[in-house]
């Protein structure tokens, strides 16, 4: 378990254990790869972000993922595995958030792409991003460097 102070300062807790905070999380983050990249969106206010948001009612934190990414990239998924889970104790309200690995197997221009102007395909993912105005708060605290360490020791990238 890991603990530490997001972008908003923010208390977050975060663990690759089988859902050690909530069975049934409200939201999910999906870490996306695509022939050889790493897949995010483009979302029109926060920026680069690995897709993901809000499980609807009458939906699986799966379903949501596999939901998100598609809405927010035109990816279609391959693979799809449970990584871990974060808590963020908001000013207002605690949230719970799956986290993804997913790889793409097409991707698939939409119409629109929601709140976002659609896939980004990165070949790295830029070590410091905590100052770079390009990238989203989601991308900006522990959660992205472990969750890519957890990945790239599971699936051998
Ligand atoms: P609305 O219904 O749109 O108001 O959303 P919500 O209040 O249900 O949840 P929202 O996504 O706005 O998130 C609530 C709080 O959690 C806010 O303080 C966000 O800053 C924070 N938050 C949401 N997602 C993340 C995330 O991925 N990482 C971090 N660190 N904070 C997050």
């Amino acid at each position: 378990m890991y603990r530490f102070i997001d972008y908003y300062h923010n208390e977050v807790h975060l663990s690759f254990e089988d859902h050690p905070f909530c069975d049934a999380p409200k939201h999910v983050w999906v870490v996306c790869r695509y022939l050889d990249k790493w897949l995010l969106t483009e979302h029109s206010d926060r920026g680069y972000e690995f897709p993901g948001g809000k499980v609807e009612e009458n939906e699986t934190a799966l379903e949501a993922a596999i939901r998100e990414v598609k809405e927010e990239t035109g990816g279609t998924i391959e693979t799809i595995d449970y990584i871990g889970q974060y808590k963020v104790k908001g000013k207002e309200k605690t949230i719970v958030k799956n986290i993804y690995f997913a790889t793409i197997r097409e991707l698939v221009k939409q119409d629109h792409y929601l709140e976002t102007l659609g896939p980004v395909l990165l070949e790295e993912i830029p070590r410091q991003v905590q100052k770079n105005r390009q990238y989203s708060f989601i991308m900006k605290d522990e959660v992205l460097q472990k969750s890519l360490e957890e990945i790239k020791r599971r699936f051998s990238i």
